[in-house]
């Protein structure tokens, strides 16, 4: 199951490669080393085109950088794009100039050993730009300590003013280097750039006096004319228009509309703040800059005996005011030429031109090592003093090589030096590429070179170079001519193989080749040098007598760069020549040293236009800087080669084997991860510690494999790190809400602890409280009786009796009982006035009659209690049940009230049905339509009843009255309610209770008992004795 899945993933390896091929080729190679046809220039061009097309400007050829001048702001320089090539592995990347300032930065780090970056190219191609490039990328991204910033600031702020006295517009370049530049960058073992030092090389002094139309003069003079300040012109004695200059003036283009000398007037002032010149350095510096516009200025006239004079001696004041010497004495040395004889010194006049060529010599002398003096105390302001250990990175921008129609021994001295360094890479890159193959032990085919060393050797070979016949015909006895020279340069190196003059090259090469020039077969290609001028150049002649003025000069860098000593020597100063070939060579030592990088620059068309691709001007440099044989011998045999840790650290994700890690030997994993992918044995060699691939098509193949897993990768380690950002910043909330909880318990629990010792406080008061209680009010108990009274009030609340039979009642702790009492008085009162009002006047009527029975027989009669719950009725007899004849006989007395009655005879007590009817006058003893006995009320003596339960109550009438039939003797069943209505109609208390037995009135005089006791039935009967009997129940209550 396993290896089938690998089955698939592999042939999906395979697919994917084929399949991004194409779209690679589209867009060029990024190196051309991988490049199928790598010894067609055709091919090479091809490749350098389309990614100019598309503002690719970098290519390598391995570890050498090809650059293509954009001449337009590509956006390619931020502090992003820095940070991005920070420390990451040199081909992981797309080329460019910061990969090798980088590359080279980690190796000096790592092996702590020093490197140098040499920067060539043609004028304009992007050398300066790109040194600049790497000395910025160096000041970003380094470490920097605080302390040290000043220093990296100065080797920063050093690049303006060197530019400004160094650089020129001239046709090629508006920024033109007119000097060779190395500089030294020095880091600390820490990899902080602690120091620096800059060394120059044969600036182009000439330029000085002389400008080519449509070029300037060094960029100082114009900057100064149009930034300085005011008084400082005036101090100076100069005007703000160049034109007023013939040494500016010359090439007719002393405003450039591409600079702005204003500008940079600023940027230079500002950094020579930085790098430490003094007020006093900058007044003689530009006394001196200003003493050489003074010097152009001056005009020879011829005198009678044609001599020279100078008829406006305005500007010798000037100059003799701004260099501190005596006008007189300047005057005599620009006009007059000290001639030692054997013994004395004569002194003669110069003719006007030769005055003239005194002037120009001095300018250029003056200027020149001024320059030289600038460069020396810019290096003082980098020196570090520190005298630890530094590992350096240098920068070399020098010239490339130059052909023009002319050339003349500027291009000789510059071709020469560019010979050098092609020695250099030589030796560096070629050899040492060869040496690796032999190194690692693989097969290979020797790949022919061409060795340059044979055309140094004709140049600067001692007693037989060119520069030696030059310097023995600067030095010869008797007229010397440029034409003497060229002479003896075919007579000394005729035979050359890489010379050619007009005389030795036959008819063929005639045409070719001037009368007075010669032909040097260079590595690059041929250039002819005219000899004119060479050995006025190599001499570089400054009369005896000017000498000795500017050494006597009070300008402080004057008498600095014209040292008495020199006018003391015997000794001839060494020939520029020979000065250029010694700096050459210890530049040549000093590179050797190093670790080198190159970088080429290629200048993409002659008018300086953005995306404009002159073939024919790039094949030329192609050739010229031997970037084919580069090529060709990078390719010798591989395309590609790395080393196993780096091959197998880029690719590893490939192989199962070797993914994540690989524990084993690295070449080991190397051959298991090609194995695996499916490399074929012609395709690639194992050498003892690099892998070298044969074609460029198998390493695409592998990078794009490595592109497409890249993403599988990229997701699951996306995955993984989302995974864990998840992870960790759920252990992160869950650790503040463990924290968040533990605090929140905390608090909670602090707070319990105040409540339970509020708690404790307040149970304490209230026990003393408790304990004091009975005492008169104090601080001891005054909290504890304020609680139980408003806690005995409060509760009271909801204990108050709702109506006025409710008896019960909150029992109040004893110190409220007084109050309880009034409170509960109260609490009744206002239930009874409550209740009263809600009461209606037919009820209380009813309950005045019920007040009225309780009078009566309250706790005297049984069976009372129970009646209570019995509601008095107003007639227990409807009138319409009373007959209409008994109505007539009460007459208008209204009945009030009747009830069924038993009635008793008084003689044998025999039982009948009556009704009782009571009016307001009188109560009536009705049978039926008859009123059988009428007792008004004024008659009525009393009413009896027993104090036992049964219904018996006796009317008591006056005796008196005989008319009268007696006390009426009658059985009611609502003997309550009967008795309490006559009683109330009577209006007097007229009943009385009685006990055991009573006497009534039968007829005058004559009395009847009636006896009452309790038995178990009820029973009223007449006894024995003609008593009347009445038993009766007793009743629980
Ligand atoms: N990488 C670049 N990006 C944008 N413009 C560039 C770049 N390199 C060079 N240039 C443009 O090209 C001009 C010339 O470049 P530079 O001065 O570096 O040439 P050079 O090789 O030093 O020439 P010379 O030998 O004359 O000193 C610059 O002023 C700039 O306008
Ligand atoms: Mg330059």
């Amino acid at each position: 199951m396993d290896s089938k899945k690998e089955e698939v993933r592999r042939k999906h390896i395979r697919l994917h490669m084929e399949g991004t091929l194409t779209a690679r080729d589209k867009v060029g190679v990024q190196d051309f080393v991988l490049l199928d046809a790598h010894t067609s220039e055709a091919a090479f061009v091809d490749n350098l085109r389309k990614r100019f097309k598309e503002n690719l400007i970098y290519t390598y050829i391995g570890t050498l950088l090809v650059s293509v001048n954009p001449y337009q702001e590509l956006g390619i320089y931020t502090v992003s794009q820095m940070e991005l090539y920070q420390g990451v592995n040199f081909f992981e990347l797309p080329p460019h100039v910061y990969a090798i300032a980088d590359n080279a930065y980690r190796m000096m780090c790592s092996e702590l050993n020093n490197h140098f970056i040499l920067i060539s190219g043609e004028s304009g191609a992007g050398k300066t730009e790109a040194s600049k490039k790497i000395l910025q990328y160096y000041a970003v991204t380094c470490p920097m300590t605080e302390s040290l910033q000043i220093a990296r600031d100065r080797l920063l702020l050093s690049n303006p003013v060197l530019e400004a006295f160094g650089n020129a517009k001239t046709l090629r370049n508006d920024n033109s280097s007119r000097f060779g530049k190395y500089m030294d960058i020095q880091f600390d073992f820490q990899g902080v750039p602690v120091g620096g030092h800059i060394i120059s090389y044969l600036i182009e002094k000439s330029r000085v006096v002389y400008q080519n139309q449509g070029e300037r003069n060094f960029h100082i003079f114009y900057q100064l004319l149009a930034g300085g300040e005011a008084e400082r012109l005036a101090y100076l004695g100069l005007e703000r228009d160049p034109q007023l200059y013939k040494y500016l003036s010359q090439g007719h283009c002393a405003k450039e509309s591409s600079l702005n000398d204003k500008n940079e007037w600023k940027t230079v002032s500002n950094a020579f703040s930085v790098i430490d010149f003094t007020e006093a350095d900058l007044e003689n510096l530009f006394g001196v800059i200003a003493s050489v516009l003074h010097l152009g200025n001056i005009c020879f006239q011829e005198d009678e005996q044609g001599c020279a004079t100078v008829p406006d001696t305005h500007e010798i004041k000037w100059i003799a005011k701004l260099l501190g010497v005596y006008p007189p004495v300047l005057l005599e040395a620009l006009t007059h030429r000290k001639i030692e004889a054997k013994t004395e010194e004569v002194i003669c006049p110069l003719t006007p031109e030769l005055s003239a060529y005194a002037r120009d010599a001095m300018a250029k002398a003056v200027y020149g090592r001024t320059f030289t003096w600038l460069v020396n105390k810019i290096n003082c302001s980098l020196v570090n003093k520190d005298v630890t250990k530094k590992t350096v990175i240098g920068l070399l921008d020098i010239y490339g090589f130059e052909v023009f129609d002319k050339n003349g021994f500027e291009q000789f001295c510059i071709n020469y030096c560019n010979e050098k360094l092609q020695q250099l890479l030589i030796e560096r890159t070629l050899k040492a590429e060869q040496a690796e193959y032999e190194t690692e032990g693989i097969e290979w085919e020797p790949i022919q070179y061409f060795n340059n060393k044979i055309i140094c050797d004709l140049v600067e070979e001692r007693h037989k170079g060119i520069i030696s016949i030059l310097d023995e015909e600067c030095i010869r006895p008797g007229p010397a001519t440029d034409v003497s020279f060229l002479e003896k340069l075919e007579d000394r190196v005729g035979r050359h193989a890489h010379f050619q003059t007009r005389k030795l090259a036959g008819p063929k090469g005639r045409k070719r080749i001037g009368w007075m020039e010669f032909q040097l077969l260079h590595y690059a290609g041929e250039v002819t040098y005219c000899t004119k001028g060479f050995l006025e150049k190599n001499n570089d002649l400054l009369y005896r007598h000017l000498k000795e003025v500017l050494c006597r000069s009070d300008n402080s860098i004057l008498r600095e760069c014209f040292l008495v000593a020199e006018l003391e020597s015997r000794r001839r100063p060494p020939t520029v020549g020979t000065q250029f070939k010694n700096s050459l060579s210890s530049l040549l030592e000093i590179l050797i040293s190093k670790e080198p990088s190159y970088i080429r620059c290629i200048k993409p068309n002659a008018t300086k236009e953005p995306s404009k691709f002159d073939d024919f001007l790039i094949r030329h440099q192609i050739k010229y800087l031997g970037l084919m044989e580069h090529l060709r011998v990078r390719r010798a045999g591989f395309a590609y080669r790395r080393k196993y840790e780096h091959f197998l650290q880029r690719y590893k994700s490939l192989c199962p084997d070797t993914w994540p890690h690989w524990h084993g030997p690295p070449g080991e994993g190397v051959q298991r991860l090609v194995t695996y992918i499916g490399y074929g044995p012609e395709e690639y060699k194992l050498g003892k510690t690099k892998i070298f691939i044969r074609f460029p098509r198998t390493l695409f193949a592998t990078e794009d494999a490595f592109e497409f897993s890249k993403h599988q990768l990229v997701a699951r380690i996306q995955a993984t790190y989302k995974g864990c950002l998840g992870r960790r910043e759920y252990v992160k909330k869950r650790r503040a809400a463990t924290k968040l909880e533990a605090h929140w318990r905390g608090v909670l629990a602090r707070k319990e602890v105040q409540r339970r010792r509020w708690a404790v406080q307040v149970i304490r008061r209230f026990v003393k409280g408790f304990i004091h209680r009975d005492e008169p009010l104090g601080p001891d108990n005054e909290e504890f009786i304020v609680f139980v009274r408003k806690n005995y009030i409060l509760n009271l609340r909801y204990h108050v009796p709702k109506n006025v039979l409710d008896k019960s009642w909150l029992r109040p702790p004893g110190i409220l009982e007084n109050a309880s009492d009034l409170l509960r008085a109260m609490c009744l009162r206002n239930l009874v006035r409550k209740y009263c009002r809600g009461v209606t006047a037919e009820r209380r009527a009813l309950m005045q009659e019920k007040v009225v029975a309780s009078e009566i027989f309250r706790g005297k009669k049984e069976g009372y209690a129970d009646s209570l719950n019995q509601p008095f009725a107003d007639s227990r007899i409807d009138e319409g049940d009373i007959h209409p004849k008994v109505l007539q006989l009460i007459g208008s007395e209204k009945v009030e009230y009747g009830v069924p009655v038993i009635k008793y005879d008084r003689k044998g007590f025999k039982a009948r049905q009556r009704q009782l009817v009571l009016t307001r006058e009188a109560a009536y003893v009705v049978d039926v339509a008859k009123v059988k006995q009428k007792i008004e009320y004024s008659e009525l003596k009393g009413v009896s009843t027993s104090s036992l339960s049964d219904g018996l109550l006796v009317i008591h009438v006056s005796p008196e009255d005989h008319k009268r039939k007696g006390d009426a003797v009658l059985q009611c069943e609502h003997i309550f309610e009967a008795v309490t209505k006559l009683v109330m109609l009577v209006k007097k208390d007229v009943v009385s209770v009685v006990q055991g037995s009573l006497q009534f009135s039968i007829g005058p005089g004559r009395e009847g008992t009636i006896v009452f006791h309790t038995g178990p039935e009820e029973q009223i009967y007449k006894d024995k004795n003609g008593q009347l009997r009445v038993v009766s129940v007793r009743r629980k209550s």
